[in-house]
């Protein structure tokens, strides 16, 4: 079912979708063994329907030594023994569909396992027909990898070295070999004929490097050679590649992982002509804490995050696209990061309403929805995010032993990894026997049954934030505009289609402050339509035409993390 979008271009059902995350080792435990599991997810899969959302994104579900937990593949076609098989899979695949939910693979391409069997065969020597599988050098370049160190590492079997521009065990594909861009399509053809809606692409900007593979910048001491692959010279062609294969099987649709990419190259691929892409997963609105990477934190800046929120929403706004997220397996939990766990129910909602409404596609991540907050471990020894642990013995490591480990509790992947909360009885009722991973000790106070019987709890009010845009053309469709972008307390933006507006308000501060109305606002008549201070019942209608009406004034105190969504018809 396509029509037109407001500007024209084509609608398509991502476009009016949002999105629920997997990352199923931690998601639910069907089988007693204390793993997450596709058994589990399928007694889950009417949650998941009930929050309102249209499709799953599964991170890798494939078979894995779990160097990288699934981002490190050993085969393509099959599912990791730990998780189930193809037969449940499929199970899981038809039950989805039945409840109008699409599902979504995550496509790792730029680099395999290192026991993968291409990688084992490439690795036997010269002769060997998958020898120019991977990227393989006599002499070594001085590119560091993502997780710490040089980015090459020696093979005594082939006397050469071999690129990874992520772990050791994860050994970059050498894309411009056609054989393996072959093997990717047929990758791509082996999950679209079981039926799946899309992938989710990892890292794909950086699947083409430089010929010639040349130096990076000696003194930069973590990723030096990222101009030399990031949206390299032949990305765009091998992405149409794949996008032909993906176009035989209609709508299918292709999310790109860009880290480091800016708003207009992404828009490049997703705009125009002859996409390659339908949406990107930009990284710049999670640096607001951070320089670069969360190891390095800095105190929360709004100004920063609006600012990056409103680049990418700009950029897009005439042919592209936007994904929407604030969390996902790749960062800390945002309360802990941009909320506040002392505001612990306010600031979750704030920032669901912060993001909620931005013209794209919503993503929510496992337990976002109820407000999961990070994990603090006494020990690095029980972290198990191998950044983390690369950090930690790579980085500062002259500081008081309680200054490394809070840069890890601000930082680790790990947070966003502890089994989901789905009550309050042993083991978070995620698993009967213990699980493979620390369960975060505020379970009792944080779960699933705890906010299906709270009327006002972080759980519903995502349900109603989705469904509210679901309903609204102008939340779907309308223009963005940001206000008062320096202001560092309240995020001010609208939603406008024709008459039909939206302004959208909310606090990240932790002190009471002042929301100026906008100026085009002030005086108008408005409806009330959310506020996440008020009892939720009070709004459970959807529509505007049920809200008491009122003058918006010129200015309106807030209260720490107040969020409220106005409608407002003009003429
Ligand atoms: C992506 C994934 C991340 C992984 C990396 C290497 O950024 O989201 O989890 O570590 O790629 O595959």
């Amino acid at each position: 079912m396509t029509s037109r979008t407001e500007e024209g271009s084509e609608e398509k059902w991502y476009h009016r979708a949002s999105l629920y995350q997997i990352w199923i080792r931690s998601f639910a435990d069907g089988n007693g063994d204390g793993i997450g599991d596709l058994y589990g997810v399928y007694g889950k899969l009417d949650y998941i329907a009930s929050l309102g959302v249209d499709a799953i994104w599964f991170s890798p579900i494939y078979p894995s030594p779990n160097a990288d937990y699934g981002y490190d593949i050993s085969d393509y076609r099959n599912i990791h023994p730990d998780y189930g098989d193809l037969d449940q899979f499929d199970r899981v695949l038809h039950r989805a569909h039945e409840l109008g939910l699409k599902i979504i693979m995550d496509l790792v391409i730029n680099h395999t396992s290192d026991e993968h069997p291409w990688f084992l065969e490439s690795k036997k020597g010269e002769e060997n027909p998958y020898r120019d599988y991977y990227i393989w050098r006599k002499k070594p370049n001085n590119w560091n990898s993502f997780f710490g160190g040089s980015a090459w590492e020696y093979e005594g079997t082939r006397d050469q070295y071999y690129l990874h521009l992520f772990a050791r065990k994860q050994p970059d594909l050498n894309m411009d070999n056609p054989r393996v861009r072959e093997e990717i399509k047929g990758i791509i053809r082996f999950w679209l004929d079981r039926g799946v809606d899309g992938f989710r692409m990892d890292v794909i900007n950086f699947i083409s490097k430089r010929e010639g593979l040349p130096d990076g910048i000696p003194w930069i001491p973590a990723v030096n050679g990222v101009m030399h692959f990031k949206d390299g010279p032949h990305l765009r062609e091998y992405l149409s590649e794949f996008r032909a294969v993906c176009r035989e099987y209609g709508d299918i649709v292709q999310i790109g992982e860009g880290p480091l990419t800016s708003a207009r190259t992404a828009r490049s691929y997703i705009a125009g002509e002859h996409p390659v892409m339908d949406m990107m997963i930009s990284f710049d609105h999670m640096m607001a804490d951070c320089l670069f990477t969360e190891y390095l934190p800095k105190p929360f800046s709004l100004v920063s995050m609006k600012k990056a929120m409103t680049r990418w929403q700009m950029t897009m706004a005439d042919g592209g696209w936007n994904s929407l997220y604030l969390e996902n397996h790749d960062h800390p939990r945002i309360i802990s990061r941009y909320g506040s766990e002392s505001h612990w129910k306010e600031s979750g909602k704030a920032l669901a309403v912060s993001y909620l409404f931005q013209k794209g596609t919503p993503f929510v991540y496992q337990g976002q929805e109820i407000g999961m907050t990070n994990i603090r471990f006494r020990s690095i020894r029980e972290y198990l995010d191998i950044a983390s642990i690369e950090n930690f013995e790579r980085f500062f490591t002259g500081q008081p032993m309680h200054k490394r480990l809070n840069r890890i509790h601000h930082s680790s992947r790990d947070s966003a990894r502890t089994p989901m909360q789905w009550d309050g009885s042993e083991y978070a009722g995620f698993s009967r026997t213990e699980p493979w991973f620390s369960v975060n000790p505020n379970y009792h106070a944080i779960n699933v049954a705890i906010e299906e019987q709270d009327p006002d709890s972080i759980l519903q009010f995502y349900r109603l934030c989705l469904a509210l845009r679901k309903k609204s053309r102008t939340l779907l469709w309308g223009e963005y505009r940001e206000y008062y972008p320096r202001d560092d307390r309240i995020f001010t933006y609208t939603r406008s289609l024709g008459k039909n507006h939206y302004l959208i308000l909310c606090s990240l501060s932790r002190l009471p402050s002042f929301a100026r109305i906008p100026e085009e606002y002030r005086g108008r008549t408005a409806r009330l339509v959310l506020s996440d201070q008020e009892p939720l019942s009070r709004f459970a209608h959807l529509d505007p035409a049920h809200y008491e009406r009122e003058k918006l004034p010129g200015v309106i105190l807030f209260r720490p993390y107040e969020a409220r969504v106005y409608q407002v018809r003009f003429g």
